[in-house]
């Protein structure tokens, strides 16, 4: 076991992180996020439950593990505390276990009303972002002007809050947006108490300090590469680095750290929000994918848009990221159809490449392999052994063209329907 692994999205997000940190929880001490903040909607399910994580780390479930949320992250304290009580009520008492960087930064409600703000003033090139205020946080903290949760801490705190405040409120005016806040601010502050009976630590020291006395760490990405700020879709991109390296900013684990990194993709492809997909389906395919699916947002409810996997795109994705071990989500989604199809390349003003270019435009047109579909029922399943032979050749296909092996199958939202391919030696 490697000290400290990753585990990311390498796709437009929803890949089914959540259950697959879960999945792996027991093998580690630590399960960390690193960045993006309640953009995020992570869905696990086990037991006949369903939960809904937004800020809180994946890895909350599954006994006495240290669950951390580190510096790279954005904290909304409203919808933390709605998030953290809920699982108190449902028997999920985190206080002991759940640590917060005081490095975060913090959401405040104008970040919110920016963010909805600065959509509108975009017209029809609108991101279609959560609204969460994720980019206008972020944006604070790279210019210098971001409030962090070890901020709260300071006897001065409500003076740098009103301070910040007015400094939106000078940007909202300008851009002529009507907003009120009261209410919200109100349930801010009281919110900003609750969070002060977790600890609030200083995590690049906490988590370095466990890893040198042997302890173990999963990073959970949130979001997908493919909405990374650096290498995404620009500008229909998030606003942090969700890649691997984004792991050693976000919590202060230098790389060499690292053992392995978990590429976790759909075995087709959704995107939620603008922005381009070049193997989007328009037609009854696309519909298909949605409804089998349940592709709708874990926490807008939008409907995600559908196509087929994008091996270009993949491609890129575990280069970026140094992947080491796939793993294939929502294969069960893929039962149902005569023929399955794979883009292998995009065509670009006439000439195809494999290489993921500067920019994905409308005019790319995605080059396709078509393979034969499974139509089996995968979702009983529990080992390889039980596997079609359609869809073992499906895999191995994805193998060969990514080059790294598919180590985790998943068949069913279920904790239970996962499928381990092969175990480590380490
Ligand atoms: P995340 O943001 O990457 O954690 O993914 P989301 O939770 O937003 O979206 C993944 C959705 O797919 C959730 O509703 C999961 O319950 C569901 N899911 C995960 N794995 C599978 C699977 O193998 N098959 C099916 N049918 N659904 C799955
Ligand atoms: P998880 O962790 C899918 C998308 C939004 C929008 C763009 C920017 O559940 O995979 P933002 O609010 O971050 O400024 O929006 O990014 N987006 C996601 N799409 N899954 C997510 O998270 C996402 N988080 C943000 O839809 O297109
Ligand atoms: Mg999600």
């Amino acid at each position: 076991m490697n000290k400290v692994d990753v585990l990311l999205g390498l796709q437009w997000g929803d890949e089914g992180k959540g259950k697959i940190v879960d999945v792996l929880t027991p093998h580690y001490d630590i399960i960390a996020r690193f960045q993006g903040g309640p953009n995020a909607g992570h869905t696990l399910e086990f037991e006949g439950e369903k939960y809904v994580l937004r800020s809180i780390p994946s890895g909350i479930f599954q006994g006495d593990k240290i669950n951390v949320i580190g510096n790279g992250v954005v904290l909304n304290p409203i919808l933390f505390k709605e998030e953290a009580e809920q699982l108190a009520a449902s028997g999920h008492d985190l206080t002991q276990r759940l640590l917060i960087s005081k490095k975060a930064h913090l959401i405040m409600p104008t970040h919110g009303i920016l963010d909805k703000a600065y959509e509108a003033a975009k017209g029809k090139a609108k991101v279609g972002t959560t609204g969460k205020g994720i980019g206008p946080t972020y944006t604070d903290k790279v210019s210098r002007n971001g409030i962090r949760i070890g901020d709260t801490l300071r006897t001065d705190f409500k003076e740098v809050y009103e301070k910040a405040k007015a400094r939106h409120e000078a940007i909202l005016k300008s851009l002529n947006f009507e907003y009120d806040i009261t209410e919200t601010e109100k349930q801010w502050l009281e919110a900003i108490e609750y969070m002060k009976r977790f600890r609030f630590i200083d995590s690049e020291h906490y988590v370095n300090r466990l890893l040198n006395e042997g302890k173990t760490m999963l990073c959970e990405g949130a979001q997908g590469t493919m909405l990374d700020v650096d290498f995404g879709s620009y500008p229909f991109v998030t606003s942090s680095n969700t890649i691997c390296a984004g792991a050693c900013t976000g919590l202060g684990v230098a790389p060499n750290k690292i053992g392995d990194v978990y590429g976790i993709f759909k075995a087709y492809c959704t995107r939620v929000g603008a922005g381009p997909f070049p193997t989007e389906l328009f037609d009854e395919t696309g519909d298909e994918l949605g409804q089998r699916g349940h592709e709708f947002g874990a926490v807008t409810g939008r409907k995600r848009r559908c196509g087929w996997i994008d091996l270009v795109a993949l491609k890129y994705a575990v280069m970026l990221n140094g992947v080491t071990k796939l793993i294939m989500m929502k294969s069960d989604v893929l039962d149902t159809f005569d023929t399955i199809k794979a883009c292998v390349a995009y065509r670009v003003n006439g000439k195809e490449t494999e290489d993921f270019p500067f920019s994905i435009e409308e005019s790319i047109e995605p080059v396709y392999t078509e393979l034969p579909g499974w139509k089996t029922d995968l979702t009983k399943m529990t080992s390889e052994d039980e596997f079609p032979e359609e869809f073992n050749a499906y895999i191995s296909f994805i193998e060969d063209e990514l080059g790294v092996p598919v180590k985790i199958v998943s068949v069913g939202p279920d904790r239970e329907q996962t499928i381990v391919r092969y175990e480590d030696n380490d």
